[in-house]
């Protein structure tokens, strides 16, 4: 008994300095398999147990309990040190690094192209005006005196909301949905809400059945100016158009109106533009906007007299000045949310 009682008493002192000089959590694992394992020295100690006298027995295996708790209990602080010792070498706080900057965002390219035309026209004396971008084929097409065969209102060209409500031709109010193809419908919003004099310019979105291509989207921005008064003339609308684009594109901008054809005015332009940044790039006259003066039949329909008033109208593609103003070639970029374009602007 005293033989084997200094052997476990030996056992435990060696397993103690064992831990003690354990140089990682790794090593230590192995020491408690060692010592605390199925097949380790304690247990092997209790194996022994059978072959002693029954009396010395309860002496033995008390002592042996002491020896494998005064393990566990060692085995365990070292291993909370280690895990604190782990913790403390983590990454640690260099002041001597660069600080991290933060990005502060801007608005897209669109929407600062389209704060600063209402900026410019501001100035001109108009007024911000929008509209819902679900409109009714009354609002879209019917109000702008576009007859019921016009190949604009055609499912090809427009995207109709399904099941909504009933086409009624050209004389009643179609209800039938549609996303608006132009920002136009809102000329007839505003002027059902008030009496002239009017003047306001409506930046919005606009939705097409296009094939996508680098200058189509089936969707896009548009913005529609509307100015109604009393003797409101051609020589309005051009030298305000002129005066606008000078402004948006510099003062050797140059502009050019085309005789053209739509329902919701007459008569009608095309005004193409000439910028240093397009004749740069080698391009001369580029189409920009439609306009002209508001057709009396439009004017009837919201109940203007068309007798007292006149008044000329313009639409034109936000993109597409985006495009002249920073000579970009691709529409698709817009949309596509890619910061390495988007930080350009
Ligand atoms: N709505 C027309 C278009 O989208 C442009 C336009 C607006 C033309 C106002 C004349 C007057 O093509």
């Amino acid at each position: 008994m005293s033989d084997l009682r200094q052997q476990l008493e030996k056992l435990r002192d060696d397993g103690l300095a064992e831990i003690a000089a354990a140089a990682d959590a790794a090593a230590l694992d192995a020491v408690r398999v060692k010592y605390l394992g199925r097949k380790g020295a304690v247990q092997a100690a209790f194996e022994k147990l059978p072959t002693l006298p029954k009396e010395e027995r309860p002496a033995f295996g008390a002592l042996a309990n002491q020896a494998r708790e005064a393990l566990a209990a060692a085995l365990n602080d070292r291993k909370t040190a280690f895990e604190a010792g782990a913790r403390k070498s983590g990454p640690k706080l260099d002041l001597t690094l660069p600080g991290r900057g933060t990005t502060v965002g801007r608005p897209h390219p669109i929407t600062q192209i389209i704060d600063e035309v209402v900026h410019i026209f501001g100035r001109m004396g108009f007024a911000v005006a929008d509209g819902p971008d679900i409109e009714t084929e009354y609002y879209n097409f019917d109000a702008l005196n576009t007859p019921a065969e016009h190949p604009a209102r055609d499912i090809q060209d427009t995207f109709y909301l399904e099941g909504s409500g009933k086409r009624q031709g050209a004389s009643g109010q179609s209800n039938r949905l549609l996303l608006r193809t132009h920002t136009s419908p809102v000329q007839v919003h505003v002027m059902e809400k008030q009496p002239p004099p009017v003047r306001v310019v409506v930046p919005g979105r606009c939705y097409r059945r296009d094939e996508i291509d680098a200058t189509h989207h089936v969707n896009f921005h548009q913005f529609e100016g509307l100015y109604v008064d009393r003797n409101v003339s051609v020589a309005n609308l051009k030298g305000d158009c002129e005066f606008f684009f000078k402004q948006l594109l510099g003062p050797e901008t140059r502009v050019r109106f085309r005789p053209h054809f739509f329902p919701f005015t007459e008569p009608s332009f095309e005004i193409d533009l000439n910028s240093p940044m397009l004749r740069s790039r080698g391009k001369e006259w580029l189409e920009i906007a439609g306009c002209g003066m508001v057709n009396p039949r439009v004017f009837e329909y919201v109940g203007y007299d068309p007798e007292q008033w006149t008044g000329y109208a313009f639409g034109m593609g936000v993109e597409r000045i985006a495009m002249v103003l920073y000579g970009i070639d691709d529409i698709r970029l817009f949309y596509e949310n890619d910061l390495r374009f988007l930080r350009q602007f």
